[in-house]
């Protein structure tokens, strides 16, 4: 998968060279190109935003050093169509529904906004392009960060891990809270390591049991409270029925 990215701040998307991104990186199975929007804007001061149409606090991203850096870097390949993401807080909500459709699509841009956001119709152009394969606006939940460079990297985080050979064991990926199938919807358990007892407190006596059967249905057990406990409206089974 190719991932690009276009932000004021290069040096935020240093932790993409560390841990599993980093090894995705080395191995080859992702490629990942930061650009500096500044680069792409014309004036004296590298300004890329501008006062609000309209009147209204803060300032506005313009649109020129945007198309300028998207056209560009569509350019680098005519064979691939890029998904242009833009991560906003007014955006749908990013989830793990959404994270495995991108991780099946080969080329992801983000574009990251700053101040107010982005001119509106960079995301408008970009949706009309026919050699863009469509434009993604969305926030990682409902909170306001000063821009989009820190969704980004949670959004190439859970991208990633899910493309095949980044995560060692397949089951981890597929086993995971929110994952399709037969644990959709629900977090995950409690778990356990060594020792067996710790400052008084023991392992689940079933767990040490190697009975697999009880361990896989004390486990869906397990899921099925936290899930009532924590998230009591994907218990209830009425969240994603949006999407
Ligand atoms: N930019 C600012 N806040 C954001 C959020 N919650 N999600 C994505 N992008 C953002």
């Amino acid at each position: 998968m190719r991932i690009d990215v276009v932000t004021i701040f290069p040096d935020y998307f240093m932790p993409l060279a560390l841990s599993l991104l980093g090894k995705a990186s080395a191995a080859g199975l992702i490629e990942v190109h930061i650009h500096d929007l500044r680069t792409f804007a014309h004036d004296r001061h590298n300004s890329v935003d501008d006062t609000p149409f309209g009147g209204g606090p803060g300032m506005v991203m313009g649109p020129q050093p945007w198309g300028e850096a998207l056209d560009e870097i569509a350019a680098t390949n005519n064979a691939l169509r890029p998904v242009l993401v833009v991560p906003t807080p007014s955006g749908a909500v990013f989830d793990q529904r959404m994270a495995q459709a991108w991780s099946t699509h080969p080329w992801l841009v983000f574009a990251c906004g700053r101040y107010e956001g982005i001119d509106a119709r960079v995301a408008q152009h970009y949706a009309g392009r026919s050699d863009w394969a469509g434009v993604r606006e969305v926030g990682i939940g409902d909170y306001v960060l000063a821009g989009g460079e820190v969704a980004t990297l949670v959004m190439v985080e859970a991208v990633v891990r899910l493309l095949p050979g980044v995560v060692g064991n397949e089951a981890s990926v597929t086993d995971d809270s929110f994952a399709a199938g037969s644990m959709a919807q629900l977090v995950e358990g409690p778990v356990f390591t060594k020792p067996q007892e710790w400052r008084g407190l023991e392992v689940p006596e079933v767990l040490l049991s190697g009975h697999h059967g009880r361990i896989a249905s004390w486990r869906a057990e397990q899921a099925r409270l936290r899930t009532a406990q924590m998230r009591p409206e994907l218990a209830a089974g009425t969240h994603g029925l949006q999407h």
